[in-house]
């Protein structure tokens, strides 16, 4: 973005803003993109570029595109009806109805909701959840540890920055909160310590069980898992991976928590990407695509047995369970329903990745990968030893799609696409064609092949 041509008061108002994960030499290059108005799967800056946004935003929220009038609508109205109600001896209807919807939808026995204001705050909750039902549970009352894995992301709040890896965010709270240890994760395209990838998911589940036993079992409440992790881009596991995963945790008395933060609610092509495994969680964290981007909100859901063993949550949030954010996911889930678009999404998702497999010769992609709505292009300099770039290459590849008009996602090692589930055939072909002219202009540039 050319700052010399904005508006002289948004350049003074740049001074005030402090822009979290962009360096100050960045914003005055005019690296972030100050977004003014969207309509459905559009996007207009503020000096009036439009760009198809492939990532439902850069955090991938706003899964159902921009200017969804039935979900603002519903929010409007919820506001007019009751804007607020407290927390805990006041609670709005809305919010009770949204628990019990999200208990119909979620796998097997999830059935109880509590909510926070974002996903660092579902992953609190869900923390909270697992050591309070130790505590009330009994046989394992010393059970405060949680065990979460390398490259992982779970939020910016203290406990849920401790389970995070990525992004180097976690580095400056250090020594953080105690009690967080980390573990390998089943990356395919770069493999734990190189090994043969028919290895890895046996390999992590091992080694999932010797970290607990090293912990001491009796001291370790959960693990947590994103199902899909989002680190070097959509790092779907095997197909067994979780599976070997639950015997593990059951084994130990361990809770398994999903982090479906991103995969929830229809990214996969699945309500939750759990699903795709058959396996249920004792408890999972959701927010982003809950309420498509419309309103703040996280979610906890934990199992029939958990919320039966705790006679109290000792828990409470001034905002948690808002109502405009819980009319916004009420209406997004019946948009979801109504319009079948999960259905869609797994479609388009599948079309999607096929056709953005052509990419995988060029020189310098290495791996093509996706699961529904969610698919990444991962780099690297040699396609036998799999070496990342460790230059601007990928940002450079992301800044000329984004001049072509489409929006990309730089997600370490890749570019990560997350479109929202109502984008249509010719956005997700313009995407891969966009995508193929950015990575022949940059290697072409470069020399690189
Ligand atoms: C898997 C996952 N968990 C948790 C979070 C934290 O959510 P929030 O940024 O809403 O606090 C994120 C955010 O990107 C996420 O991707």
């Amino acid at each position: 973005m050319d700052l010399k041509n904005i508006d002289p008061v948004t350049r003074e108002a740049l001074d005030h803003y402090v822009f979290p994960l962009v360096s100050k030499e960045a914003v005055k290059a005019g690296e972030p993109l100050i977004l003014k108005s969207g309509k459905g799967m559009e996007v207009t800056d503020i000096q009036g570029n439009t760009y198809i946004d492939m990532m439902s935003t850069n955090t991938r929220a706003s899964s159902l595109g921009f200017a969804n009038e039935r979900i603002a609508k519903a929010v409007y109205d919820q506001l007019m009806e009751l804007h607020y109600a407290g927390t805990f001896a006041h609670v709005a209807d809305v919010t009770i109805r949204l628990a019990a919807k999200i208990a119909a939808l979620a796998p097997g026995s999830l059935t109880g909701t509590t909510f926070g204001g974002s996903g660092s705050e579902a992953n609190e909750n869900s923390f909270k959840f697992a050591r309070e039902y130790h505590i009330h549970k009994g046989t394992k009352p010393y059970a405060k540890k949680i065990i979460s894995r390398w490259n992982a992301y779970h939020g910016a709040t203290m406990g849920a920055i401790a389970a995070t890896d990525y992004l180097g965010t976690r580095n400056i709270t250090e020594p953080g909160v105690p009690g967080h240890t980390r573990i390998p994760a089943p990356n395919l395209y770069r493999t734990p310590f190189g090994m043969d990838a028919s290895e890895v998911s046996e390999f992590c589940a091992d080694y999932l069980e010797q970290q607990i036993l090293h912990e001491g079992p009796e001291y370790v409440a959960a693990f947590i898992a994103e199902p899909v992790m989002q680190g070097d881009g959509v790092q779907v596991p095997p197909d067994d991976y979780f599976k070997r995963v639950r015997e593990v945790c059951d084994r130990y008395e361990v809770l398994f928590i999903a982090d479906e933060v991103i995969t929830g609610f229809g990214r996969t092509g699945a309500w939750f990407a759990m699903e795709h495994w058959g396996i249920e969680p004792d408890i999972m964290s959701t927010a982003k695509a809950i309420t498509a981007g419309y309103g703040p909100l996280g979610a906890s859901t934990v199992s029939q047995t958990i919320a039966d063993t705790l006679p109290i949550f000792s828990h409470l949030q001034t905002y948690q369970g808002h109502p405009g954010s819980c009319a916004a996911a009420l209406k997004t889930i019946e948009i979801l329903e109504t319009d079948d678009l999960i259905r869609q999404a797994k479609e388009n998702g599948a079309y999607f990745l096929e056709n953005m497999q052509r990419l995988r010769d060029l020189p310098i992609v290495g791996d093509i990968r996706g699961l529904g709505m969610w698919t990444c292009i991962d780099f690297t300099t040699d396609k036998k030893t799999k070496e990342p770039f460790k230059d601007d290459t990928i940002k450079r590849i992301v800044n000329r799609m984004r001049d072509l008009g489409v929006l990309g996602g730089e997600e370490g090692t890749a570019i990560e696409f997350s479109p929202p589930y109502i984008a249509k055939r010719e956005h997700l072909d313009r995407c891969v064609d966009v995508a193929e002219q950015a990575i022949i202009a940059e290697t072409r540039e470069r020399g690189l092949g």
